[in-house]
């Protein structure tokens, strides 16, 4: 029986049994459908050379008896194409690991896929607030970091990304300065060209901003309105007049471009979506972040989730693309136990980082240019920024109400490393960004 997870494998071992003849075929692409089924793509140049042909016809035949319901009959399971570049237009692929000039394109049903991973933004430093769990206190930290920026006198643009379950807004608007519209709405209206309507009401200023400014632009509007059927929507691709195709992430990022022109802030937060999400997805590798935060506590779920995350990016080539943006975040760090709760969450963070994205360093050779930090580096993207747990802080009512009492000791005593490290990236990042 063969399923899912051995395909790779096996794709591979039956190119091996012809691997003599795979240089005279040249380039392959090892096309994984939507429903799970492979065949290969060759160019049709290859039609005139009997031995790569007979070598292909071999290994169709050995994918169809290995592979099982995951093969396409082997009279059917290569593709002779004539126009090889229009194969991977606008499709992600990565290499096959093992070979050279073999790659798998992998067809998802959704639109993202985690490994696109688009370059960091030159503008204002974007910092994405992620977490495998929901309820960690991320967009609490989110919202006193907005306040925290501010009262240090930074302009700070904050997003509610976190559509399915939008709150952050309400812990920096009170009711009565929550905009007429928000982030879904936008996205609805962009896709019938409405979007410039509702773009000035959709954004507010908080109340808390004392010598820097919070604009908020929440999920929805003072008036959910239908939000349900606007959510069902948000997702759509765009498709123009002349048929080029813009995704919801690329419609998104626009949004953030045009906000971003015109509010010039500072510093942009971002409050994703948890887990292994489609819309996380897109937060975290497609909105250009600068810095991504990978909020933690510390158990089997958290850890399982991150490293489902950190292998795919390994296993799709293009860990080397984000790792460098990655911080772990302790969050709601106990009251009682304290040291030996944060020496287990660094150690667990210590062990993943080092299984999946830290290069390994060869014995006898020093760091030097490769990726990789000691088990007790502070400065590490595996050492946890610490977030305490506090009473005052649990089951609010009112984030709101809760931040307009709060002064900086008390920030400081709950949030004071994380705040602290994040103010020092935000101005290392701005000094990059110019
Ligand atoms: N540092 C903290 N200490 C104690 N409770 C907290 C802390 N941060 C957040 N909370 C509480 O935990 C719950 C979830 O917080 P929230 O920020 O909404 O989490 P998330 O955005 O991760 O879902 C809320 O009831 C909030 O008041
Ligand atoms: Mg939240």
């Amino acid at each position: 029986m063969t399923t899912f997870d051995q395909i790779l494998q096996i794709v591979s071992d039956v190119l091996l049994s012809q691997v003599k003849v795979l240089p005279i075929v040249g380039q392959i692409f090892v096309n994984r459908d939507l429903n799970g089924r492979v065949r290969l793509v060759v160019s049709d140049s290859v039609l005139a050379n009997t031995s790569a042909v007979d070598a292909l016809t071999a290994i169709a035949t050995g994918l169809q008896e290995r592979l099982g319901p995951h093969a396409y009959p082997a009279q059917n399971a290569v593709l002779y194409e004539a126009d090889m570049a229009s194969i991977t237009a606008g499709v992600p692929y990565f290499p096959l690991e093992g070979f050279e000039g073999i790659s798998v394109i992998d067809r998802l049903a959704t639109e993202s896929n985690w490994a696109s991973i688009t370059p960091e933004s030159d503008g204002a430093p974007r910092i994405v607030f992620f977490s495998i769990k929901g309820g960690v206190g991320r967009s609490t930290a989110l919202a006193v970091s907005a306040w925290s920026l501010a009262q240090a006198g930074k302009r700070v643009l904050v997003l509610d990304l976190d559509l399915e379950s939008p709150g952050l807004s309400s812990g920096l608007l009170p009711i009565e300065r929550q905009p007429t519209y928000g982030i879904a709405d936008w996205l609805v209206e962009d896709l019938v060209g409405n979007g410039n309507t509702i773009f000035e009401e959709m954004m507010a200023t908080s109340t808390l901003s004392h010598d820097g400014e919070i604009y908020v632009i929440p999920a929805h509007g003072r008036d959910p309105g239908e939000y349900v059927s606007k959510l069902g929507r948000v997702w759509m691709s765009k498709v123009a007049t002349d048929g080029t195709r813009e995704t919801w992430s690329q419609r998104l990022s626009r949004l953030i471009k045009e906000l971003e022109l015109r509010l010039r802030p500072d510093v942009i937060l971002l409050d994703s979506r948890a887990g292994i999400d489609e819309v996380a997805s897109s937060c975290v590798t497609e909105l250009g972040a600068n810095l991504i935060l990978l909020f933690a506590i510390d158990g089997e779920q958290t850890w399982s989730g991150y490293r489902i995350l950190f292998h795919h990016w390994r296993k799709s080539g293009t860990a080397q693309n984000i790792r460098e943006r990655l911080q772990v975040v302790g969050a709601m760090i106990p009251e009682t136990d304290t040291a030996e709760y944060f020496s287990g969450l660094r150690e667990r963070g210590y062990d993943l980082f080092m299984e999946e994205l830290y290069d390994e360093i060869p014995p006898g050779e020093v760091m030097g240019d490769r990726w990789n930090f000691d088990d007790s580096d502070e400065g590490a993207p595996h050492y946890p920024l610490a977030i305490h747990w506090h009473r005052g802080f649990a089951a609010l009512r009112s984030l709101h109400a809760r931040l307009e009492t709060i002064d900086s000791q008390q920030a400081n005593a709950i949030f004071g490393v994380f705040i602290e490290n994040l103010m020092h990236i935000i101005i290392k990042e701005g000094e990059n960004n110019g």
